[in-house]
């Protein structure tokens, strides 16, 4: 296979970018060759550009029974991915899953053992964050032992700032029902991936969410969660969709480093001597160990990675290229996401791994209780977005 046929699932805002990336030929050995969408008017609007360029299907089952179709972006709202994903497989498509991977990890865990079934087929999902550089040189310098034992996480990300007219931009935005949560589910996938693939999964977490807070949603749009780890470290996430401006800052702490990003750039200090030996061996009262800061040869392009987690799944398909972000592992930044959410719920510490059963049931709850909301259905230009 030559070139990879892809369909599009859901032709939104991050839908109509996929197709806008693969029809500007950036993406190497890739075709757009169908679009679904079970909305007649998003179909409408590919048409009036398009004429009958690709085949136009209001059923992802009719999309997935093309046999010309190798390959699907699932670009839909997050209930649906895992379920469109299993599908797929089923299929015998390769599967492109946007974040998150789920709502709740029980479907996503389906999803994982649905692919466990395929292993000739790929399935990434669009963490396009762990494509940015810096990112990926903190996980390097963590994992190398570079900042010694890990201490304290510290994120703070409240840059994604969303105004009610996008909350009303879709009726399924920032329902029990239609999304499944807030901030956590549509913005934070992102960082709370990077956060687990960087420092790795938390043990315990007690968090405080707040439900429609500046915003008339019924969702969180405001959370701060504490964890902590199994060597003793402790992690703090802060986060909102209603500050500005806002900031992104992650801090991680080592017994013997410290790494910031901030403003896309990565800083590095680094002490002569593990904190733990220094204090067992100092005897002068006031005092802390010689630090240095060290200059790391990392700098983001701007590319917020969506062509590049694209391409490497063309690129798996094609050619066994290592996978950078495999949709199994959308299961860990869930687990956080569902465990922030329990705690907040139930008031209480939440150990990892979460009791799928007991989460489910507690969404459950919130999905009955969810109300329709009038909405000007819109597809916004996601250009700047992550
Ligand atoms: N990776 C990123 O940077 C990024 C950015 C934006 C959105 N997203 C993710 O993409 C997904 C979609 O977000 P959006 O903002 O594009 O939403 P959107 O509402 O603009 O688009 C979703 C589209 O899916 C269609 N749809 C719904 N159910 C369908 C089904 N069963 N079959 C076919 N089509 C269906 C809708 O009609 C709509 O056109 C979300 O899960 C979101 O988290 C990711």
């Amino acid at each position: 296979m030559k070139t990879v046929k892809i369909g599009i699932v859901g032709v939104g805002n991050i839908g109509s970018f996929h197709m806008r990336n693969v029809l500007g030929g950036e993406l190497q050995q890739a075709e757009l060759v169908a679009l679904c969408d079970t909305n007649p008017a998003k179909l409408q609007r590919v048409a009036d550009e398009y004429g009958d360029r690709f085949k136009l299907y209001d059923q992802v089952d009719s999309l997935l029974q093309d046999p010309e179709v190798d390959a699907i972006i699932i670009a839909t709202p997050h209930y649906d991915h895992p379920v469109i994903a299993i599908e797929g497989l089923k299929a015998g498509k390769h599967v492109l899953v946007e974040k998150p991977a789920g709502v709740y990890t029980k479907k996503v865990r389906e999803m994982i053992e649905e692919s466990e079934k395929h292993p000739e087929l790929t399935l990434s999902l669009v963490y396009n964050q762990r494509m940015n550089p810096t990112y990926q040189k903190a996980k390097e310098l963590v994992a190398s032992g570079q900042i010694g034992e890990l201490r304290r996480t510290n994120w703070i990300i409240t840059n994604w700032y969303r105004s009610q007219s996008y909350y009303n931009s879709g009726g399924w935005r920032a329902t029990w029902k239609g999304e499944g949560g807030g901030v956590l589910l549509n913005q934070d996938p992102h960082q709370l991936d990077l956060w687990q693939w960087i420092c790795g999964m938390p043990a315990r977490i007690f968090a405080f969410g707040y439900y429609g807070k500046r915003r008339e949603v019924e969702v969180e749009t405001e959370v701060t969660a504490y964890c902590e780890y199994e060597n003793g470290a402790t992690g703090v996430f802060v986060t909102t969709t209603t500050e500005t401006p806002g900031t992104n800052r992650f801090e991680i702490v080592g017994s013997q480093g410290k790494i910031v990003i901030e403003e896309e750039q990565l800083k590095f200090w680094r002490t002569v001597m593990d904190e733990k030996e220094w204090n067992e061996t100092y005897t002068g009262g006031f005092g802390e160990p010689e630090v240095w800061e060290i200059k790391i040869p990392v700098e983001f392009d701007g590319n917020t990675g969506h062509l590049k987690v694209t391409q490497n799944f063309i690129n798996n398909i094609l050619f066994g290229e290592k996978l950078m972000a495999p949709a199994t592992d959308g299961i860990y930044g869930l687990s956080i996401s569902n465990a922030i959410h329990l705690s907040s719920w139930q008031h209480r510490w939440v150990e990892l791994p979460i009791d799928e059963d007991l989460f489910l049931e507690e969404l459950n709850q919130r999905i009955e209780g969810s109300q329709d909301k009038a909405v000007e259905e819109k597809v916004l230009n996601t250009e700047n977005t992550y």
